[in-house]
């Protein structure tokens, strides 16, 4: 089980199959805004969808040592979610990506979320490298590793498709010397 606490009120703890049915209601209710950017929405259309993306990330993945997929709980609610891609041991790298409730933007819930993720990343797993990529148009995404010191690399080009359209994705990254040395 993994879980943190970011703040008094918010936590990501591991997802559970059990949370398929919270998951797939907030999804749903933000259905409009939410698939402008991830291109996992159109598809998730009923709560086993979400259910077999969780028995995934959880037997698969975390099981597999390969890093946690989170849910993001505000006042016992689920709120929005934060996890990482799996983990490339060879290379100590992954990914991460994250969303979060129309209702809840803008209250720096994600920011603190993602800082849980990355102490546990860098801290614990003593990852060398942590990325995360953002459609170059989703300000509110590329502030976040914008806010927290990653650097930006580069651009991708057309490399999502998202809601019939492509999608150039800009990387952003830290390492594990930037992190250590970042300010508080
Ligand atoms: C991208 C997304 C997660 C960003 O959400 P967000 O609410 O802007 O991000 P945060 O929760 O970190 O909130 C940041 C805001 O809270 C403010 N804030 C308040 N308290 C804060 C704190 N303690 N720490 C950091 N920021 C704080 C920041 O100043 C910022 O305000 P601003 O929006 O006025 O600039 C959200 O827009 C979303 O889910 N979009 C749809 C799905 C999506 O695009 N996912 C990403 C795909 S790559």
């Amino acid at each position: 089980m993994f879980q943190r606490t970011v703040a008094p009120d918010i936590e990501i703890r591991l997802l559970n199959p059990r949370d398929a049915a919270a998951v797939f209601t907030a999804v749903d209710r933000d259905r409009a805004y939410l698939r402008e950017w991830l291109p996992w929405v159109d598809a998730t259309l009923k709560p086993e969808d979400i259910r077999y993306f969780i028995e995934d990330v959880v037997a698969v993945q975390w099981n597999d040592n390969r890093g946690p997929h989170c849910g993001i709980w505000v006042e016992g609610a689920l709120a929005g979610s934060v996890g990482c891609h799996p983990i490339d041991w060879a290379n100590r790298e992954c990914s991460i990506g994250y969303w979060i409730a129309s209702a809840r933007q803008g209250q720096g819930i994600v920011t603190r979320s993602v800082t849980a993720m990355l102490e546990y990343l860098f801290d614990t797993l003593r990852l060398h490298r942590v990325v995360i990529r953002c459609g170059t148009g989703n300000q509110r995404s590329c502030a976040v590793p914008e806010r927290l010191g990653f650097t930006k690399e580069g651009v991708l080009r057309q490399a999502e498709r998202v809601a019939d359209r492509w999608v150039d994705l800009a990387t952003w990254s830290m390492l594990e010397d930037e992190w250590r040395s970042r300010a508080k």
